[in-house]
């Protein structure tokens, strides 16, 4: 069953490390997701973009396929379906769907709206057990459509927002979607502490979480992040793995066509990085 996120990061914040969102696309996506959670005994934050939820065919076909996986795999830890970077629409349309968890990205939008919107939502997940994350400051780069500046949260907003009743928060703090590039400045650990200073016991979230070097990830656990996306990375993982397969002319050889098998390197690359993250985030048998 899925479960919401509230629990998962309240345990992660108070035992120091931080659960892994895994962003799915399809079937072989989120399978390997589950399955590495599983072997690896940890909690698991399954995202899901517009794109990619309009990718599936809808919202209801990504809960019907997740709550499917979690019975027919014996799925026994705990996992939660979260929307990410969700539109003030798209937050009721995951609501009604059946997410487990919501992510209201109304940093774009001036302070007063975003409060008044992120109040209006916090009472509407919470009204049916939902989590829902807020951002402040914004992610640089961009993710499926979605494009941020990249500019460092204000901590005050942060502490106006995380009072809002949000069960998480996401605060900008030098992070970029997708690939750094070579002349990245690296977070700001200054505006991290600053951020959890004022808002407490609130679990943090540390968004772009491909390629953040690992000493930088421990750190950011250390100043109170419990949850880290990472999306990206399992793109390129399986990408390369696929090239290998096509390159090696593997796909040409007796059924190598099968989509079973042409997909499985590519299947094998995520649970890989997915095992990579949970053992660096420090969610491993935490579950
Ligand atoms: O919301 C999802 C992410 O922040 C993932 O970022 O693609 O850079 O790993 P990434
Ligand atoms: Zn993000």
């Amino acid at each position: 069953m899925l479960v919401s996120a509230t629990e998962m990061l309240k345990k992660a914040k108070a035992g120091h490390y931080a659960v892994g969102q895994f962003n799915i696309n399809n079937l072989e996506w989120t399978k390997s997701i589950l399955l590495t959670a599983k072997e690896c005994k940890s909690p698991v934050i399954l995202g899901v973009s517009e794109g990619a939820g309009k990718y599936m065919g809808g919202y209801d076909v990504v809960v019907g396929m997740v709550n499917g996986l979690l019975k027919d795999l014996d799925i026994d830890v705990p996992v939660a379906l979260h929307l990410d970077h969700g539109s003030y629409e798209h937050c009721y349309k995951c609501i009604e769907a059946g997410f487990s968890s919501v992510m209201f990205d109304g940093s774009h939008y001036p302070i007063d709206e975003n409060v008044a919107k992120t109040t209006e939502l916090v009472a509407a997940a919470h009204g049916k057990g939902i989590s829902i994350e807020a951002e402040v400051g914004s992610i640089g780069g961009e993710e499926d459509g979605v494009v941020g500046m990249g500019e460092c949260a204000d901590p005050k907003e942060c502490k106006a927002i995380a009072d809002l009743g949000v069960d998480f928060l996401a605060a900008g703090i030098g992070n970029i979607h997708g690939k750094y590039p070579a002349n990245w400045q690296g977070l700001s650990f200054e505006t991290l502490d600053a951020v959890q200073q004022l808002t407490g016991e609130m679990p943090l979230v540390l968004h772009g979480g491909t390629g953040i070097p690992a000493d930088m990830i421990k750190k950011a656990i250390s100043l109170g992040v419990a949850k880290i996306n990472v999306n990206t990375e399992c793109q390129l993982a399986f990408a390369d793995a696929t090239r290998k397969y096509i390159e090696a002319g593997k796909d040409l050889e007796g059924k190598g066509f099968d989509p079973r098998k042409l997909l499985a390197p590519g299947v094998e690359a995520i649970k890989a990085t997915v095992k990579e993250k949970m053992e660096l985030f420090g969610s491993v048998g935490k579950a």
